[in-house]
């Protein structure tokens, strides 16, 4: 069974990670992975395929830097020429980048069967580059691999059910990675305090499009900084170029993006996450820590619910008093929300399962 993998952003390298694992155990499995080459810095791309020995890609497609049409558009057309080459029985998509719905829709037009992991998720925004790409790609994916029971219902009440496609509730595939990398954790050579800080991510385009939102973060952060709150950022690049370019400054600590294996020495070790990301506020309840997120919705909305998670609209003018009054947030984790941290397994046996009686 050949499954071809698409991959290009961070989060992907990490989700992915968990099911080449299980492929290469697997002995009539072969995966060809293509990297769209969307994530391309050494230290957002090469040092995951380094720290978590993920196969080398057999293709690197080296685009990157490109508005949404062009970027999408050029993907598309190098995938298919993949495809045409390789002729997967599989295409794997991961999340919600440009690079997963290129992918999927690459493989769909060639009747390739498309498997999207992290598949029913809804902000219900659609302003939200990332909710676009979730829906199209849902739409045209054959077998739809849920990581919580309300993606699931989203898909129900989509109408999913008894459209020929499949729908199977695998759990998160990056509980996965977060159990089998936590005993691996390293603390990032840029930092030398030990704990006591809060961490901040912020990355995603309704922060960083909006030099006035992107502002009001920053100056609320130095307040809290100011008032004696340490604060460890390490920054995405769309974000640093935007901070150069207008030269704020940062009066904490920023750090370049580190590997997953920092990364979760960071989570672990801090005492409140700040962020943006999709993949940190799930880690951040993977470790107990409650995480504030920066943003009018969010597509795990069962944080919220469980108050693991508090979303914290960055148009307020009060930024920084929201901010201080959730400082101190505690989490209860012990509902298993996200499974039981055996997605991939579950997922390749399904893969398995579906080519053996051609879905
Ligand atoms: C993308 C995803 C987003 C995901 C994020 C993970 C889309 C639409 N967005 O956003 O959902 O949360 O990845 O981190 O697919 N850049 C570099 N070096 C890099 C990578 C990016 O300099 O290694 C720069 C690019 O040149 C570009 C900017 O960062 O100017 C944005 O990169 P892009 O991949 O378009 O979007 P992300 O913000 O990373
Ligand atoms: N991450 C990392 N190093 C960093 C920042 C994030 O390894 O410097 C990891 C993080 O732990 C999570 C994933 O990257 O697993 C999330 O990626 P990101 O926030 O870029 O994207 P999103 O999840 O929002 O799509």
């Amino acid at each position: 069974m050949r499954i071809l993998t698409i991959l290009g952003a961070r989060p992907q390298f990490i989700k992915a990670s968990s099911l080449s694992r299980e492929i290469a155990k697997c002995e009539f499995c072969e995966e060809i992975i293509v990297h769209t080459g969307q994530h391309f810095d050494d230290n957002m791309s090469k040092i995951f395929f380094e720290e978590m020995n993920i196969p080398k890609p057999k293709y690197n497609l080296e685009i990157n830097s490109l508005s949404h049409g062009a970027m999408t558009g050029r993907m598309l057309e190098e995938i298919e020429k993949v495809i045409l080459i390789e002729k997967p029985d599989w295409v794997v998509v991961y999340g919600d980048t440009n690079s997963t719905i290129a992918g999927a829709l690459a493989a769909k037009k060639l009747h390739v069967k498309v498997a999207h992991v992290e598949a029913g998720l809804r902000s219900f925004d659609m302003r939200m580059p990332e909710e676009i790409n979730r829906i199209l790609t849902d739409q045209i994916s054959d077998v739809l691999f849920c990581p919580t029971q309300i993606a699931v219902q989203n898909l129900t009440n989509e109408g999913f059910l008894g459209k020929g496609n499949k729908i199977v509730m695998s759990g998160d595939i990056m509980l996965d990675s977060a159990l089998y990398y936590k005993k691996s954790m390293k603390r990032p050579k840029s930092l030398s305090q030990e704990g006591g800080f809060k961490l901040v991510t912020i990355h995603r385009e309704e922060n960083t499009n909006s030099p006035k939102r992107l502002w009001s973060i920053i100056n609320a952060l130095n307040m809290l900084s100011k008032e004696g709150h340490n604060l460890v950022w390490p920054i995405h690049p769309r974000t640093k170029k935007i901070i150069d370019n207008y030269d704020w400054k940062i009066h904490f600590r920023c750090i370049d993006p580190v590997g997953y294996l920092e990364m979760l020495y960071l989570i672990n070790r801090c005492s409140l996450v700040i962020t943006d990301s999709g993949g940190l506020q799930k880690e951040a309840y993977f470790f107990g820590k409650h995480c504030l997120t920066l943003r009018d919705s969010t597509e795990w909305v069962e944080l919220v619910e469980n108050k693991a998670n508090t979303l914290i609209k960055v148009e307020d003018e009060t930024l920084t008093d929201v901010l201080r009054c959730n400082i101190d947030n505690k989490v209860d984790n012990s509902s298993h929300l996200y499974g039981d941290g055996n997605a991939a397994l579950i997922i390749l046996n399904q893969l398995k399962e579906s080519f053996s009686v051609g879905v």
